[in-house]
C-alpha cells in the first residue's frame, strides 16, 4: 500500500538501519527499483523531482507507482524530491503523494521556517509527511576552512530549534555530501562529528542524507569502456553510507548510480550487440543492472533488507 513515511523511519531508526530513496523517471526505473525490493523484502521511497514530473507527466508516474504497489503488494512512499515552493508540494499533496519534501534550503532561517511550517500544516491535515532542508549541499566539498564548513554545514542547534518551531517529519543535513557524480576532488570525508552531534541532540528524530550515491567504480569503467566520458567521477564510499545510517539518518537519496547503472549496461549492449535496435534489448538489461545495484544498497550498505 502507499505509506507514509513515519512508521517506516521510526522502524529504520530504533533498527539502527537507512531506507533507500530511490529517482524514479520511467517504467524501467520503477520496476528495476521494485525488483530489487521485493527480492530483499526491503521498505522503499519511490522520489520524485520536478524535472521527472515534466519528463514522464505527473499522470503517468503516478500509474506507474500505482501498478508497482498492485503488482508486487508492498508498501511504499510516493515522495516529492527537492519541492521548491508551496505549490508543487500542494500539486503533489492533492494528486496522492504520501511524503513531500519542501527544499527551502537556499532562504536564511526564518524564511525557511515560514515556508516550511505552511507546507507542514497543509500536508498534515491530508496525512502526508514532510521533508525539509537545513544547511546548504553544494560546493560545500570545497570548502576547506572550518568556517566555510560553519556556514554552509547544518547547524545542530538550529537544527533543533527548526524541528520544534517547524513541526517537520524529518530533516536533510549536510554534512559534506553533494549531488550528481563529482562529489570529492580529494579523498571523500563526512562531518561524521557533526552528524553524532545532531543525531544526539535530535534523538529519535530522522535525518535524511542527500547526494549520497557512491558512484560505484565498476559503473564508471563500464561507462568509460564502451564510449563515455566521465572521467575522475567519485562518490561517497559504501562503509560511510553504513555508518551514517546507524546513527539517525533513516533516508539516503540515491540517482546518480540509477543513472550509472543503467547508462552502462546500455552502452554495453550498444557496443557488443550495435545489430540489435529492439529497445527491449537493451532498456531489459538495463533494468537488471538496477535491479542488482538497489538489491546490493538494500542489503549490503543501507541495511534495510528483510525490514518489510
Ligand atoms: O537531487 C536531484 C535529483 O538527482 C533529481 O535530479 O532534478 O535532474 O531530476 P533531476
Ligand atoms: P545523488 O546525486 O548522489 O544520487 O543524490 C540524489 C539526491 O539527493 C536526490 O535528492
Ligand atoms: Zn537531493
Ligand atoms: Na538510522
Amino acid at each position: 500500500a502507499l505509506v507514509n513515511s513515519r512508521e517506516m523511519f521510526k522502524k529504520a531508526y530504533e533498527g539502527n538501519y537507512a531506507v533507500g530513496a530511490f529517482n524514479v523517471n520511467n517504467m524501467e526505473i520503477v520496476q528495476g527499483i521494485m525488483a530489487a525490493a521485493q527480492q530483499e523484502n526491503a521498505p522503499v521511497i519511490l522520489q520524485v523531482s520536478a524535472g521527472a514530473r515534466k519528463y514522464a507527466s505527473p499522470i503517468y508516474l503516478r500509474k506507474l507507482v500505482e501498478a508497482a504497489i498492485e503488482e508486487t503488494g508492498l508498501d511504499l512512499v510516493l515522495h516529492l524530491d527537492h519541492g521548491e515552493d508551496f505549490e508543487i508540494c500542494k500539486a503533489c499533496i492533492d494528486d496522492g503523494f504520501s511524503s513531500v519534501m519542501i527544499d527551502g534550503s537556499r532562504f536564511p532561517l526564518e524564511e525557511n521556517i515560514a515556508l516550511t511550517k505552511k507546507v507542514v500544516e497543509y500536508a498534515h491535515d491530508k496525512g502526508v509527511t514532510v521533508e525539509a532542508e537545513l544547511g546548504k549541499l553544494a560546493g560545500v566539498e570545497d570548502a576547506v576552512k572550518v568556517a566555510a564548513k560553519d556556514a554552509t554545514y547544518t547547524d545542530p542547534d538550529e537544527a533543533v530549534e527548526f524541528v520544534e518551531r517547524t513541526g517537520v517529519d524529518s530533516l536533510a543535513i549536510a554534512i559534506g555530501t553533494s549531488h550528481g557524480a563529482y562529489k570529492f576532488t580529494g579523498d571523500p570525508t563526512l562531518d561524521f562529528d557533526r552528524l553524532a552531534t545532531i543525531t544526539e541532540k535530535l534523538k529519535g528524530f530522522p535525518l535524511v542524507l542527500h547526494g549520497a550515491s557512491s558512484v560505484p567504480q565498476e559503473f564508471v569503467e563500464l561507462n568509460n569502456k564502451y564510449g563515455g566520458q566521465i572521467p575522475g567521477a567519485q562518490g561517497v564510499p559504501e562503509s560511510m553510507l553504513s555508518q551514517a545510517a546507524k546513527l539517525g539518518v533513516c533516508k539516503i537519496n540515491i540517482d546518480t548510480d540509477l543513472r550509472l547503472a543503467l547508462t552502462a549496461s546500455i552502452r554495453k549492449t550498444f557496443v557488443e550487440s550495435p545489430a540489435e535496435f529492439d529497445p527491449r534489448k537493451y532498456l531489459g538489461p538495463g533494468r537488471d543492472a538496477i535491479r542488482d545495484m538497489v538489491a546490493h544498497k538494500m542489503r549490503n550498505v543501507l541495511g534495510c533488507s528483510g525490514k518489510k
